[in-house]
């Protein structure tokens, strides 16, 4: 029976053209999905254009136009090289779409209504000039940490440091040039850590590959944060119903997005939306970066539960792309657009060259430049196209173009090829085209080898009908390489499919042979690629990079808090940490997480403000010998003065350890 599968695509953003990074992943999935439906499943691939955020409203507001209007054109952009690299979508919607707008603002409301959503006042950077609140990416200033100037608010790229906007030096917009202040506001947290007993048990049924489950089985041991889903406006985005001036964040509305196209295809259809998103019927797969892997398998499986909706059976996460082993590099011109490589090469090429290196890992994806010429070369030109033109033209003009039957050798070298089938299938079905690739590029040596043994090119001139034996088993081997070949090269099967005078080639026809069979002229299939049109491109893409680069998107928050600035020994030391006793305990009104503790400090008596009211009762901490920060500086809060602090650690809530001494510690004693 064939299966219903439902395929996404990360959304890429409006605010940059598509490159040769972005095609892995496009390229992976739309390999896989044709491979779907040429098994004779049926098989939807959705995507859309990732719309929202500071980073396009500033890029629009810059060119003068309405953010709307950028991203339309960005819109036509992505799809045109989409089209060009033949991704095959069944749709290409936008999250900036009604059905976007519907879906994120009623999945908000419920899980506000399920208790998910809290309202906190935090401080952030603000610019009085641009009266706006500047996202990480938009405070500019000297990297704390390596001294490195203009680099980001989140984190250095000199040194990889991360940070606090309010770390950097000689702090400044982005936009206006204006150092930005502080300031306070209210934003709306969804409690993601409520969710940790269903995300575990998604994981533990196999969610993501092995290596993903690692990385989130390290998250979820120091506990999921609560998860800013506002922005203050003026920010290009869905307003959030009940508030004022207050905007989805656009991680919120992005994989709601995924949802959005699908119902846009399903209302255009006449499908139900519910069927294909929501039930069982359909298998829901999506396709995904590592570094977005957060919000695939944390984020957005916990607003999908909390709203009612399913999650999807699996995550396929990859890996990045490097050149030549490196980071693409705008300066080497390996930052390649996939516009700027369509202008030189075979977008086949391309398509080939990822599959022969796919795994279905998260290991990085090497782009050789050497190997990309060489594969090109020696396997799609030198060993598919070479048997076809080996064989076609000579039976068109030598034989009227009619295939015969075939003989012992001819069935043996078919049969070899046909039982290949199911492995191949396999090797598809977990995206391990690599594995594939290996297999069919062996056949096709078998394929040439049997007609380099039987030298048509000889017998033509001697004996025709032994010639037309030859081509025969030649020509079908041709048409199962093709099948095999047919979800990485689309355009490449269709010529072939137009030479061999056949219907739309599927899996179903590996077993069915063409004998007595008229083909139609051949046509050349593709050409070798020459090292000057790469050099060509090369340089096309370094002075492309001369343009200024677009504004990245904020970085995702990662649901682990970045690693403070450092701090050295010396500065550790200042810390005169003493033994204390606890001699009154009391709740503070206002604050269920604290506690208000008075210490005695050898005759010495502080008021110390401690966070551990979840996690231990006043009544057992009267008496007890604590470590306590003696000469912290006193600080001012809202429920009066905090004078020190006491040693406790803990992931939070009721995980919170306070490091309590043996009894025979003496108040005021010092600690080393
Ligand atoms: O990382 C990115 O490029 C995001 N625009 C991907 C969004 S995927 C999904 F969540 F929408
Ligand atoms: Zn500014």
């Amino acid at each position: 029976m064939s299966r219903k599968i439902v395929v996404t695509s990360a959304l890429p953003y409006s605010n940059g053209p598509i490159h040769i990074g972005h095609l892995v992943e496009y390229l992976q999935t739309d390999i896989w999905v044709r491979f779907q439906k040429i098994c004779g499943n049926q098989c939807f691939y959705f995507c859309a254009d990732d719309t929202h955020g500071t980073p396009i409203m500033i890029s629009a507001r810059d060119k003068n136009i309405e953010p709307e209007k950028l991203i339309d054109q960005v819109h036509k952009e992505h799809k045109a090289d989409f089209d060009n690299f033949f991704i095959e979508f069944d749709n290409y919607y936008s999250t900036h779409s009604p059905e976007n707008k519907q879906f994120s603002q009623e999945i908000y409301k419920r899980l506000k209504q399920a208790g998910s959503i809290v309202k906190k006042n935090i401080e952030q950077t603000y610019c009085e000039n641009c009266n706006m609140f500047l996202p990480d990416r938009f405070v500019r200033g000297i990297c704390p940490k390596c001294k490195a100037d203009d680099q980001y608010g989140d984190s250095c790229d000199k040194c990889g440091g991360t940070y606090h906007p309010t770390d950097l030096i000689e702090s400044h917009c982005s936009v206006c040039g204006n150092t930005p202040s502080l300031k306070k506001s209210d934003h709306l947290f969804f409690k993601l850590a409520d969710y940790t007993p269903q995300l575990k048990e998604l994981i533990a049924s196999g969610y993501t590959q092995q290596s993903m489950s690692n990385k989130l089985k390290e998250w979820f041991d120091s506990g999921l944060k609560d998860w800013d889903i506002s922005r203050d406006g003026p920010y290009f985005g869905f307003e959030i119903p009940g508030e004022e001036n207050k905007f989805f964040y656009v991680w919120l509305d992005a994989p709601i997005g995924y949802m959005a196209s699908v119902k846009n295809y399903c209302d255009n259809n006449g499908l139900d939306f519910e069927k294909l998103w929501n039930s069982d019927e359909y298998e829901l797969y999506h396709f995904i970066g590592k570094d977005i892997m957060y919000f695939h398998a944390l984020f957005f499986p916990a607003m999908l539960i909390g709203s009612g909706y399913k999650t999807a059976d699996k995550l396929f996460v990859h890996g990045f792309l490097t050149v030549n082993g490196e980071k693409m590099s705008k300066s080497k011109g390996t930052f390649i657009k996939a516009s700027t490589y369509l202008n030189h090469l075979n977008p086949e090429y391309l398509r080939y060259y990822y599959a022969s290196k796919l795994t279905g890992g998260v290991e990085d994806l090497d782009l050789s430049v050497e190997d990309f010429i060489n594969k090109t070369n020696s396997n799609l030109v030198g060993k598919f196209a070479n048997l076809a033109s080996r064989s076609g033209p000579m039976l068109k003009k030598k034989l009227d173009g009619k295939t015969g039957a075939l003989n012992q050798a001819g069935k043996k070298l078919i049969e070899k090829l046909a039982s290949a089938k199911e492995e191949i299938i396999k090797d598809y079905e977990n995206l391990n085209y690599a594995s594939a690739v290996r297999l069919i590029v062996s056949l096709a040596d078998d394929a040439n080898k049997y007609i380099e043994e039987n030298e048509p090119w000889k017998t033509v001139k001697e004996d025709l009908e032994k010639t037309r034996t030859t081509l025969t088993a030649a020509i079908n081997a041709v048409k199962i390489l093709t099948i095999y070949l047919k979800p990485i090269l689309p355009e490449y099967a269709g010529k072939v499919e137009e030479f061999l005078n056949v219907e739309p080639l599927t899996f179903d026809d590996v077993e069915k042979t063409l004998e007595n069979h008229t083909i139609n002229k051949f046509k050349r299939l593709i050409n070798r690629v020459e090292r000057e049109q790469v050099d060509a491109m090369i340089e096309e893409s370094k002075q492309d990079q001369a343009q200024q680069p677009p504004t990245k998107e904020e970085k995702p928050q990662l649901p682990i808090e970045p690693i403070a600035q450092e701090c050295t020994i010396d500065d550790f030391i200042k810390a005169d940490l003493r033994i204390a006793k606890v001699i009154e305990v009391g709740p503070v009104e206002g604050a269920d997480k604290l506690l208000a503790l008075k210490l005695d400090i050898g005759g010495i008596e502080k008021n110390v403000f401690a966070g551990i009211a979840k996690a231990y009762k006043p009544e057992e901490l009267i008496g007890k010998l604590v470590v306590c920060v003696a000469n912290l500086k006193p600080r001012k809060m809202k429920f009066g003065i905090s004078e020190g602090m006491i040693l406790a650690a803990g992931p939070g809530g009721k995980d919170i350890f306070m490091l309590s001494v043996d009894q025979g510690a003496t108040p005021g004693q010092r600690i080393k």
